[in-house]
């Protein structure tokens, strides 16, 4: 049994209607899946634009969004303590997001804390299980790299997370979104996701990605 065949699927709550939000808001309403997209505004300002970059996706406000079974978390970093963590308590809350100081600056939070921009995320969602996905993959690429299963060129994405459940439902979305999901450990784990990591800048098979996990723990000691 693969990890696409299990029930029932999770519904989606995406927090962001820009580049990312709407790159998997597009691919998962194409999947089948029942997708709801927010930003902090009204959901007016953003449906018809969902209506044209991701059909089938639903405009809805922060709350409702927040509501569905999984909720990615797709808002520029410095932003994320502006989601209120009690909308996403027991939720399983997936974070895409980056810290990469280059292109968005440095921000002191990030700069001063040894922990992985995950696990600095799942303390202020700390009611949440936070599981990082979708971060290592160009927004651009996400709508049009996914595949069927089995297909010689199909993409794997990683997950990492301190929860099995909340990363079993991710890995299950990603699936049935084309892409082939490699579970590559605790939330701590995640540092081999970020930017600059070979992972982060390159683009991989399952095998190819299971390969430089086992390395990197190698590494790693
Ligand atoms: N660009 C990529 O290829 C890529 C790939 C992987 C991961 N990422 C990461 O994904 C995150 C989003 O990147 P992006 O390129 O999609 O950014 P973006 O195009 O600037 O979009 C950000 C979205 O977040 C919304 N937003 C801001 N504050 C919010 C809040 N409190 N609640 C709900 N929505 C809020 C914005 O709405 P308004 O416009 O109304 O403010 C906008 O729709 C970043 O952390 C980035 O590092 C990016």
């Amino acid at each position: 049994m693969t990890v696409e065949d299990q029930q029932p699927l999770a519904t989606l709550g995406i927090l962001g209607a820009g580049r990312v939000g709407s790159a998997i808001a597009k691919r998962a309403a194409e999947s089948g899946i029942d997708v709801k997209v927010a930003t902090a505004k009204d959901p007016r300002e953003i449906s018809l634009i969902l209506e044209f970059m991701a059909p089938g996706a639903k405009a809805v406000t922060a709350a409702e969004a927040s509501a569905q079974d999984v909720v990615i978390l797709a808002v520029p970093l410095h932003k994320y303590e502006d989601v209120d963590p009690a909308s996403a308590a027991g939720k399983i809350v997936v974070d895409a997001m980056n810290y990469w100081a280059p292109t968005d600056g440095t921000v002191d939070k990030f700069e001063n804390d040894s922990r992985t921009s995950s696990e600095v995320v799942q303390s202020h969602f700390s009611e949440s299980r936070v599981v990082k996905a979708f971060n290592h993959i160009g927004y651009h690429e996400f709508a049009s790299d996914g595949r069927p299963a089995g297909d010689p060129d199909r993409r794997a994405l990683a997950v990492a997370g301190d929860d099995a459940a909340g990363k079993a439902a991710v890995m299950q979305i990603l699936e049935v979104m084309g892409y082939d999901a490699a579970d590559i450990g605790p939330l701590s784990a995640g540092v081999i996701l970020e930017p600059g990591t070979r992972i982060f800048s390159g683009r991989q098979s399952l095998d190819s990605l299971v390969a430089i996990v086992a390395e990197e723990s190698v590494l790693a000691g």
